[in-house]
């Protein structure tokens, strides 16, 4: 098995500096690359502050810190990752400039140097394409914050050769991460799954069914989800929720159940990003407090029910798909957006024939092709 110890990292936003501290701590050597080095400055700084808090709380000794730092090199252009063995791109999500920057690196690293982006709605087949060997490229998709989260996808493209996947997920088992290998296609595992998780909560409320609370507390209290969709969207930000929301919409050619919508792009217009901009579904200047959630017992459980049979849908029909495997997809859900139970195993304790059921009313009453049961849920009700 190849050993994969000299690592570039390109970009040196958030996830750059995240995988560069999780590649460091496994005494990889990191040489970090941004276009504007007072990000890459700025970035270290950062992790300093980080590794700090890390040493207060006696999760590492002094010396890991030092020895963390010291494994990552600031260089100022590309020549200076020629040696590296793995270069990870975690750069603007923009097709044309990543496929620029990729060819330009080709030109310099050695035969062997695996080529990686973390990009997560950018297909990674159309990226491998822009090289003259596209066989040594993949998708690595580390979710935020990089170091805290332990799912990582791993997306083959197209064009990939079958023992980079294996060489990649030894590689990230070393790194103390839980990899799950993911088709390439639009949103991935997580991205895809989780779409019902946010659409259908604000079809609920667009449809006047209740507001943000309820259904925020449906979901903590009756399917033990560490937050509601809309607290959710307000932590990750409506403008990016949106923006992802409307990828994978257009990279499904527009298949009506993953529509986004009106509500979410007119809270992204307005600026009511979320928590980073002070204000979203909910305030949080002067901690205004929330209108208290309804409490009606039939109405939080018609909500759960509603949402996590979506989910359940679009889960076993990703499984349908060839989008990952059972155990990889039940993985994703738990580590990679904390959900209480994988999907598939929560369809299972409830019934499939609940799931299809309950799907199959909701087409009853919209006759829309976003309420379509998914084959293999109807394969596994008459098994
Ligand atoms: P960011 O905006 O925090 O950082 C991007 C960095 O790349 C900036 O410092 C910028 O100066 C640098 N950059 C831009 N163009 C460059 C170029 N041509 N050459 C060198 N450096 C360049 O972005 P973030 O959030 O770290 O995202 C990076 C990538 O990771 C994107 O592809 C994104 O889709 C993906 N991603 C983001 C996640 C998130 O939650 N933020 C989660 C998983 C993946």
């Amino acid at each position: 098995m190849r050993s994969f110890k000299n690592i570039g990292i390109i970009g040196a936003g958030s996830m750059g500096i995240g995988i560069a501290q999780i590649a460091s701590t496994a005494d990889c050597s990191v040489l970090l690359f941004d276009q504007n080095k007072a990000a890459s400055i700025q970035a270290i700084k950062k992790l300093e502050k980080v590794l700090l808090r890390l040493i207060e709380k006696g999760k590492i000794k002094p010396s890991k810190k030092d020895s963390i730092l010291s494994n990552i090199k600031i260089v100022e252009n590309l020549d200076s990752m020629k040696d590296a063995d793995l270069i990870i791109e975690a750069i603007v999500e923009n097709s044309n400039i990543k496929k620029e920057i990729f060819s330009n690196i080709e030109s310099i690293v050695g035969d062997d140097c695996v080529l990686a982006t973390n990009t997560s709605s950018i297909s990674i087949t159309s990226l491998a394409s822009c090289l003259k060997n596209p066989n040594r490229f993949i998708g690595i998709h580390f979710f935020n914050p990089a170091p805290i989260m332990p799912l990582v996808e791993i997306i083959p493209a197209l064009q990939t050769t079958n023992n980079l996947v294996r060489e990649i997920h030894q590689l990230l088992i070393t790194w103390n991460k839980k990899p799950v290998v993911a088709k390439d296609t639009p949103g991935f595992i997580v991205n895809r799954i989780a779409r019902p998780f946010y659409s259908e909560a604000l079809r609920i409320y667009e449809e006047q069914i209740a507001d943000f609370a309820t259904i925020d507390f449906a979901m903590k209290q009756i399917g033990g989800f560490k937050m509601g969709p809309f607290e959710l969207m307000d932590f990750i930000g409506n403008d990016v929720n949106y923006a992802v929301t409307e990828s994978v919409f257009k990279a499904f050619y527009y298949d009506p159940r993953y529509k986004p919508s009106f509500t979410q792009k007119q809270y992204s217009d307005a600026g009511w990003h979320g928590r980073k901009s002070n204000k979203g579904y909910y305030d949080y200047v002067d901690n205004i407090a929330p209108n208290s959630p309804s409490k009606d017992e039939k109405l939080l459980v018609e909500i759960f029910e509603r949402i996590i049979a979506m989910l359940i849908n679009e889960a076993v029909d990703a499984l349908y798909l060839g989008i990952a495997n059972e155990e990889d997809i039940e993985l994703a859900m738990t580590k990679g957006v904390n959900y209480p139970k994988g999907l598939i195993n929560w369809g299972r304790e409830k019934s499939f024939s609940w799931v299809v059921d309950k799907i199959d009313s909701l087409y009853e009453i919209y006759h829309e092709d976003r309420y379509r049961c998914s084959p293999l849920l109807r394969k596994k009700v008459t098994k």
